[in-house]
């Protein structure tokens, strides 16, 4: 049965505003966060202007091959150093020449007496970044910054992993909601399964099958440190099984779906973090990985360029309507092609810039979505008590993550689920198998 939210007013409090100075922002920045893939900074290549939770900054990659994320405006007179020199070790302002260091260290006034006497009062501000997955990774909170977590979708060596990012106009939270919330997936992507290829399914991380068995699954869930593990039990009515599907809400604007172990079998997974630009609209930073074959990268990256414009923006979009074929909506439920996160960023913008969540009904489908929320309010008290929010991680004995299972498998429907769950976290099902090679051939 429809219900409203128990507690309407604590909906005002979530942390939708991510600029800084609000909760939001004070809470997202307590963890790393993906501000860019590290094929946008190159060595000798231009530096990268960047709004991150509204936050005017500037990626570039000194002459070392380290990169840098600094403020925009330079400290001397605020002139934007992305048309800077990348030269000496650092980042030149062309106005007076002023040159900072990843560090935000002021190394030379050129233009000062003695070389600039005082410069070592001048900090521009910089942000510590590491780069994990194929994408530059911030830390822009305060103190010492966690562990960077070794979630092995991320941590794999190069062939294992793709990464890719979308432009998405409306708020990260929303986008990241859409994310655990499995029900979804037997409508606005399902279409006829004559229309699946393997083609598709390697695209989407899923095949239309799934989806089709059961449209009103069973779900639950379990409190893990990383946040939320959701179990989706869909019935089998064939042979009576289960369809077990794990994902999980990685705290606070993450999450582990599906994504390669669906054609490749068990031991592959897919993670996004929904990273604010501003607050009406976002990154979706994709991590896909398989741990036991190279992923086929030409044939993914491909069918993304199908779904962007010469810019790098999704194609569809409001002015054209998202492309919506109403003619293809016999055999497509929305007619808007196969691109399962192009349909995520249609469905998620039209929810508006920012989703009115006071006029929302939730329904018994929705408890990842109200947990999610609980969890997000949760941690915004931590820190407003000085304690690290769920899933910020210090302890380099905990910092492991091989139990973060993304699963898709067949079980018997009397199955205890959660001996089950135990058996494959033993399993280390994440190990790399260099050996094996890949079993489906996939064609552009
Ligand atoms: S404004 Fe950058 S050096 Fe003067
Ligand atoms: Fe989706």
């Amino acid at each position: 049965m429809a219900r409203k939210p128990a507690n309407a007013a604590r909906l005002a409090e979530l942390p939708v505003h991510t600029g800084p100075g609000t909760p939001g922002g004070d809470l997202l920045r307590r963890y790393w966060q993906p501000v860019a893939l590290s094929s946008d900074v190159l060595e000798g290549g231009a530096p990268l202007p960047l709004k991150i939770m509204s936050e005017d900054l500037v990626l570039f990659r000194g002459g070392d091959g380290r990169v840098g994320l600094l403020a925009l405006r330079c400290s001397h007179r605020q002139a934007d150093l992305s048309y800077g020199r990348v030269e000496d070790g650092g980042l030149r302002c062309v106005y007076h020449g002023w040159l900072f260091d990843t560090t935000g260290a002021c190394l030379q006034q050129p233009g000062e007496p003695e070389g600039g006497a005082h410069r070592d009062r001048i900090r521009q501000v910089s942000y510590r970044c590491v780069e994990r997955g194929g994408a530059v990774w911030a830390y822009m909170g305060p103190g010492e910054a966690p562990l960077f977590p070794a979630y092995p979708a991320i941590n794999a060596p190069e062939e294992f992993r793709f990464a890719h990012r979308w432009h998405s106009n409306c708020n990260y939270l929303q986008g990241n909601e859409g994310n655990i919330d499995p029900v979804h997936t037997s409508y606005l992507h399902s279409f006829k399964p004559e229309e699946e290829s393997r083609h598709d399914a390697l695209k989407t991380g899923v095949t239309q099958d799934i989806f089709g068995v059961d449209t009103a699954p069973t779900l639950s869930l379990r409190d893990v440190r990383w946040g939320l593990r959701l179990l989706t039990e869909r019935r089998i009515p064939e042979n009576g099984k289960t369809l077990l599907r794990v994902t999980n809400f990685v705290m606070p604007n993450g999450c582990a779906i599906g994504g390669a172990e669906t054609p490749f079998g068990t031991g592959g997974a897919s993670m996004f973090w929904h990273v604010p630009i501003d607050d009406t609209s976002h990154y979706r930073m994709e991590f896909t990985f398989h741990s036991k074959a190279p992923l086929p990268k030409a044939v993914m990256e491909a069918r993304y360029r199908d779904e962007m414009d010469e810019k790098g923006m999704p194609k569809r979009n409001p002015a054209n309507r998202y492309m919506q074929d109403r003619e293809a909506m016999h055999r497509s439920y929305i007619g808007m092609g196969r691109s399962f996160p192009s349909h995520d960023l249609f469905i998620t913008e039209s929810q508006g810039a920012i989703i009115d969540r006071s006029a929302e009904n939730l329904a018994t489908s929705d408890i990842a979505i109200v947990r999610s929320r609980r969890l997000l309010l949760q941690a915004l008290e931590d820190i407003r008590a000085g304690r690290d929010p769920l899933g910020v991680d210090r302890d380099a004995a905990r910092n492991d993550y091989r139990d973060l299972l993304v699963l898709t498998e067949t079980i018997e429907a009397d199955a205890d689920v959660d001996a089950y769950l135990k058996t494959m976290e033993a399993k280390d099902i994440y190990r790399l198998d260099l050996k094996k090679p890949l079993t489906p051939q996939l064609s552009p």
